[in-house]
């Protein structure tokens, strides 16, 4: 454990670039300024008003249950005693992106890497890298539902395996862990709700995924989110609809080589495709999408 750093993408002429690091730190709880706490405090705020009915009830359930509800911003080693006795995770502090490998193992072992620092309060609404409100309130409460959390050792495992088969493999595994850790949609008999990290941290896209006539809604099916290119920049075009949780986790039990091989022999989709055979339940309208960088 080191003097924790605050590791950000650089800016260079040629765009951001990310910058990874692989250390584990102590969460320098002290060092959290008064507008850091602020800044959470407005988020959990924010998204407290706009996921009753939008979020499922799994993650609505283990928000409560973490307390991310309540102001300043949390320990990670109060936090730790409720998800170790509820799943035997344990989250641990990091500075900014790992590599994969280093990511991987992680997960496999059931820790979940939390970056330490807040985004600044002129990110409220966007920042292109993961910060503590996105890691934090985006992806621990599912770590409290037993079904999501073996999914994530899985993931994790898969991950290391998939890293030693190649860069098209790590490929087709980081599509799938983004259509669902990242921007996954579930069908409840409530209707449409969201248990995406990266959907539930952001206010805006939180009513786009459900709301907007723009995107593609698409029934989950594990060959066809492997093979689906994704934005990072804009708002999803498509968004992948599990039934449960234990689809998502039955639906990728097996071993994937035989399907980095298949795909490997294959192009791959555009974001905003929709294919035969795809259970649609919206096909978009693309308003707004700009269609030279359909990439
Ligand atoms: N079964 C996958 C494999 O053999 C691993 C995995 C599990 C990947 C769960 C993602 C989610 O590679
Ligand atoms: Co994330």
């Amino acid at each position: 454990m080191s003097d924790a750093r605050r590791v950000e993408h650089q800016q260079t002429d040629r765009g951001n670039i990310p910058v990874y690091a692989t250390g584990v730190v102590e969460q320098p709880w002290e060092r959290y300024t008064d507008s850091d706490h602020a800044t959470w405090g407005q988020l959990i705020a924010r998204q407290a008003d706009i996921l009753p009915g939008r979020a499922c009830d799994e993650f609505l359930e283990g928000r409560e249950r973490l307390g991310l509800g309540m102001a300043g911003i949390p320990r990670f080693s109060d936090l730790n005693r409720v998800l170790l006795d509820a799943t035997g995770w344990t989250l641990i502090g990091v500075e900014g992106l790992l590599p994969d490998h280093v990511f991987f193992d992680h997960l496999a072992n059931r820790r979940f890497p939390v970056t330490w620092w807040i985004r600044r309060p002129e990110q409220l609404d966007y920042i292109s890298e993961p910060d503590l409100f996105h890691d934090l309130y985006g992806h621990v409460p599912l770590l409290l539902n037993p079904v999501f959390a073996d999914y994530m050792q899985a993931y994790g495992r898969g991950g290391m395996k998939a890293h030693g088969i190649g860069a098209d493999a790590l490929m087709n595994l980081t599509r799938l862990y983004w259509y669902t850790v990242e921007f996954g949609l579930i069908d409840t008999q409530k209707g449409l709700r969201i248990y995406g990290s990266g959907i539930v941290s952001s206010k805006a896209e939180s009513i786009y995924a459900l709301e907007s006539p723009a995107p593609n809604r698409i029934g989950f099916d594990l060959e066809r989110i492997m093979s689906t290119r994704y934005r990072i920049d804009t708002y999803q075009r498509t968004y992948f609809v599990i039934d449960s949780f234990e689809q998502l986790f039955d639906a990728t039990r097996g071993d994937f080589t035989p399907i980095y091989a298949r795909l490997a022999q294959r192009d791959a989709h555009a974001a905003g495709d929709v294919l035969t055979g795809d259970r649609v339940f919206q096909r978009g309208n693309r308003a707004g999408w700009d269609d030279s960088a359909d990439n």
